[in-house]
């Protein structure tokens, strides 16, 4: 990776000012827990409050001798700035301090950085990585240097920053090309996931609620856990097999986390927008956090920005071992569909209801029908065709086509509204095994 990174254990100055304009942002616990995710070992925290910030360093003048006090004292590596520093800040800053800044995107693209698995992970981190590294190249050459071993980098001063520049755009352009490769890929395996009818369950949460855990426990797999946040940043997929329903995709996503960069959700916009297309989301949560319900919020919103919204969810409250006599259930809506499941990934409690409510729920999900269509409709048609969803047609008297359907539900309820009134069903029916009172046209569920 391009980007300099605090190797473990590097000697870390943390700072974080309340200013007006990001009260929000007034979280120095979660501040302290990123600084831990990436490595780094604060020894000092400095806070401090601020109208306004300074334009050339951040700080004022007198925060700045106190961290520089600090750095001396403790021999620092590297100074954590919670907020975002301008190129420029962060030119001053290191060149008062004499010691490498780095600024809160900084600090989340090395934890990603760290964290990526997959090959389209890495590859979009990589290219966020370019993208702030791009307007800080006085500090990021040498690293691009030390990548690429210097060829074609011969030459010093200007020259070398005009080669770093276009480096950077051909390296932009080779990531493009290689993850333009990757998503078509993964729209194949998604295509033919739905031909085989096979219904993908996506799990979603705050970063640390405990996904990759319950993933684990649900397919067995060994997909890296650790206590640190952001432990996942792509979606592995697994296919299981569930009790009284048959098989299907589990995906761990990565955790969500309030305040990330924008360019960070720009760069797994593709990897997020992935749970926009499963049937069924799994919001876990862990419901020992007496913070979680501010996460749900969160989660929700971010769900919201990539179009994932009106996919059902069950909530997964996690972590149950830790609230003292809580037991392992499942609770209902009205209509009686699973809602919210009681689970612990950790000791294994209620694992055995998740799968029960998953497996009522995709049961449900899935609706059998007959679709009258006109004639002129052959793209609509093709389409269904490509998704496997038609099970066989025929062409009734007026030269319509009668096609017999099978699909989810918020399929079939998509494609109504973009087809408008040009559309007749002529029955309708949950598959055999749907959770009872399922209908059609009920209200999508958002948990
Ligand atoms: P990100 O990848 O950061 O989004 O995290 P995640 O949601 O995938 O969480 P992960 O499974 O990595 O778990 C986070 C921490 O919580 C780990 O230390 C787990 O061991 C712990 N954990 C997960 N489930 C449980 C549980 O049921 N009980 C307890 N006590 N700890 C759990």
């Amino acid at each position: 990776m391009f980007f300099d990174r605090p190797d473990i254990g590097e000697v870390s100055i943390l700072v974080h000012l309340s200013i007006e304009s990001e009260v929000e942002r007034d979280d120095p616990t979660e501040f302290e827990e990123l600084a831990l995710s990436a490595g780094a070992m604060p020894v000092a925290y400095i806070t401090g409050s601020r109208k306004q910030p300074s334009p050339s360093h951040f700080v004022g003048s007198g925060k700045l001798e106190e961290i520089a006090a600090a750095v001396q004292a403790h021999q620092a590596e590297v100074v954590l700035f919670n907020h975002a520093l301008s190129p420029s800040q962060e030119r001053n800053l290191e060149s008062y301090l004499e010691c490498r800044v780095l600024d809160r995107t900084g600090l989340i693209l090395d934890i990603f950085s760290q964290r990526a698995r997959s090959h389209e992970g890495k590859l979009q981190v990589e290219l966020a990585q370019l993208s702030h590294l791009s307007t800080r190249l006085k500090r990021g050459w040498t690293h691009l240097d030390r990548q690429k071993g210097g060829i074609g980098l011969r030459g010093a001063g200007e020259k070398q920053l005009e080669l770093d520049q276009r480096m950077i755009r051909q390296r932009i352009k080779a990531i493009n090309k290689g993850l333009t490769k990757v998503r078509r890929q993964r729209e194949q395996g998604r295509r033919s996931r739905q031909r085989a009818e096979i219904a993908t369950v996506s799990l979603v949460g705050y970063t640390n609620a405990g996904k990759s855990s319950l993933f684990n426990q649900l397919t067995n797999a060994d997909a890296y856990v650790a206590d640190q946040l952001f432990a996942t940043l792509d979606s592995t997929l697994r296919r299981i097999q569930l009790p009284n329903y048959g098989p299907a995709i589990v995906a761990d996503t990565v955790g969500f986390i309030r305040h990330l960069p924008h360019q960070l959700v720009v760069a797994f916009r593709a990897t997020l927008e992935e749970t926009a297309a499963a049937n069924l989301l799994l919001h876990v949560v862990d419901a020992s956090n007496e913070d979680h319900q501010e996460f749900i919020g969160q989660v929700n919103d971010v769900l919201s920005e990539i179009g994932a919204e009106s996919v059902q969810q069950l909530q997964v409250f996690n972590k149950i071992d830790l609230i003292p006599g809580c037991e392992p259930r499942i609770q209902r809506h009205e209509n009686g569909d699973p809602q919210r499941v009681w689970v612990s990934a950790k000791t294994g409690a209620g694992l055995d209801l998740l799968q029960q409510a998953v497996a009522e729920l995709l049961a449900g999900s899935l609706v059998e029908t007959t679709l009258k269509i006109e004639p002129r409709q052959t793209r609509l048609r093709s389409k269904l065709y490509a998704q496997g969803f038609i099970e066989h047609e025929q062409i009734d008297d007026d030269g319509f086509y009668q096609l017999r359907v099978r699909l989810p539900r918020q399929d079939l309820e998509r494609i109504l509204r973009q087809a408008g009134t040009d559309i007749l069903i002529l029955d309708r029916k949950p598959t055999p095994g749907a959770a009872a009172g399922c209908v059609l046209d009920k209200k999508v569920k958002t948990a």
